[in-house]
């Protein structure tokens, strides 16, 4: 049984608020389920909350208080919002659709609208309206040592990895009791020795772009055993964040890991031994470049072919990465009768407007979106699709799960192309 702090108890009780007094059972509940034996204070939090499609299984007229209080706090008693942990900074995922635009996401002005008001109301409750799965990019940045949780996977892998704070991949319902409470079982990445790297990887391929780096990331997910602590080393030059975001979405793809260290790159291992604690890890693959173009026949599909549906920003595109997208643009057309979405975050699109880098994608043709992407909104935004060419191997891989048209995967470089030509262009692998 997890033991409490007094505060910890009144809360239970719920002498601060029945609210309060839900999330708190739920926190208390998952702490004895994991044999946690206290709980830690939470200071950050990212919530994939709004009016995504797992609530379809709602009416849209129902109520979202009793929404809320049913799926998130499991209670059958519809309760009244309240304000969310004081000392936790909280803030939206990636949300079910953009904020306006809704004929050109293909998505409905209703879901817009219900996702606004679903946002307004956990807005009165503390809950910062950001909708990024990037949220690194725009100031939601944990320091080391820090508690978080956070729903974005690939969020977790970087906050953990390259901040060096700690935190798990909770579920939806898990971070939001934390985010309401600040607090989370104190398990697995919030304690010391789970984080100590137990599976060595050798990186004997090249690693020079942000593709490379999604490629690696992926087939480190896929090869290494199930349930380790990687540590990734090699001879390669230093990642940047652009590089490190690719990383860590494609190896929360294929594996569940929620720390990754890079040797001579993260906090916790400025050498091997530092992150292994000067233990010899019980796990050990080399990672040849053999095996990134293994991962890339399983993500692309194979030849080339016709692409009228190309969506660039996964994970959303740093300000940097919309500089290159609007510098690669400039005066040129995409092709007629297919589309070009290129997706970031809110204050990322509003720095791109104030540089005119928007203005430049978009008199290609192409539309800047915000807060989400085509395998959060689901089927109904690509349906018409007819080939589709994807940048990152988390979307290009998951959205094969929702559509059976044809699916590429490459480079920012490569999926402009497709979408100047209307075709994608098979890729050819150099000789390393
Ligand atoms: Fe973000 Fe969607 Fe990719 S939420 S990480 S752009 S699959």
């Amino acid at each position: 049984m997890v033991h409490l702090t007094d505060k910890e108890k009144r809360m239970l009780e719920g002498d601060l608020g029945e609210f309060r007094g839900k999330a708190m059972e739920f926190i208390v509940r998952y702490a004895d389920v994991l044999g946690a034996e206290e709980l830690v204070e939470v200071s950050r939090a990212t919530l994939f909350i709004g009016a995504q499609r797992y609530l379809d299984c709602y009416d849209p007229a129902t109520d979202y208080g009793k929404i809320f209080s049913e799926f998130y706090l499991c209670s059958e008693k519809a309760l009244d919002f309240a304000r969310f942990a004081e000392g936790c900074k909280t803030q939206t995922c990636a949300g079910a659709c953009d904020f306006a635009e809704y004929r050109r996401s293909h998505v409905s002005k209703e879901l817009i609208d219900r996702n606004w008001s679903y946002l307004q109301a956990t807005k009165e409750c503390g809950v910062k309206i950001v909708e990024s799965c990037t949220p690194y990019y725009v100031g939601w940045i944990p320091i080391m040592g820090e508690h978080f949780v956070s729903t974005e996977s690939s969020n977790v892998v970087i906050s953990n990895s390259v901040f060096g704070a700690m935190g798990n991949s909770d579920g939806v319902e898990a971070a939001v009791c934390a985010a309401i409470t600040g607090r989370t079982p104190k398990w697995g990445m919030h304690v010391r020795s789970g984080r100590r790297a137990t599976c060595l990887v050798n990186v004997e391929c090249r690693l020079e772009t942000a593709f490379d780096w999604d490629l690696l990331g992926f087939t480190i997910g896929r090869l290494m055993p199930k349930h380790v602590v990687p540590v990734v080393a090699g001879d390669f030059p230093k990642p940047d964040i652009d590089r490190l975001k690719q990383f860590a979405s494609s190896i929360a793809v294929t594996s569940s890991t929620e720390l990754c260290h890079i040797v001579g790159v993260t906090p916790e291992a400025h050498t091997l031994e530092m992150a292994t604690d000067g233990r010899k890890p019980p796990y050990e693959i080399t990672v040849s470049r053999e095996d990134c173009v293994e991962s890339f026949e399983m993500i692309c599909d194979k030849g080339s072919g016709p692409v009228d549906y190309v969506s660039i920003g996964c994970p959303h595109l740093s300000l940097d990465e919309l500089k290159g997208v609007a510098e690669s643009l400039r005066g040129k057309r995409i092709r007629r009768g297919g589309e070009l979405l290129v997706w970031t975050d809110y204050a990322t699109k509003s720095m791109s407007d104030l540089n005119g880098y928007t203005r430049t994608i978009e008199d290609s043709g192409a539309c800047v979106l915000t807060g989400s992407c085509p395998v959060v909104m689901r089927e109904d935004c690509h349906r018409h699709a007819t080939g589709m060419a994807i940048n990152g191997a988390k979307q290009a891989f998951n959205i094969k799960n929702q559509t059976g048209v044809p699916v590429y995967f490459g480079d920012i470089r490569e999926c402009l192309n497709a979408a100047l030509l209307g075709k994608w262009e098979k890729r050819t692998w150099k000789k390393s």
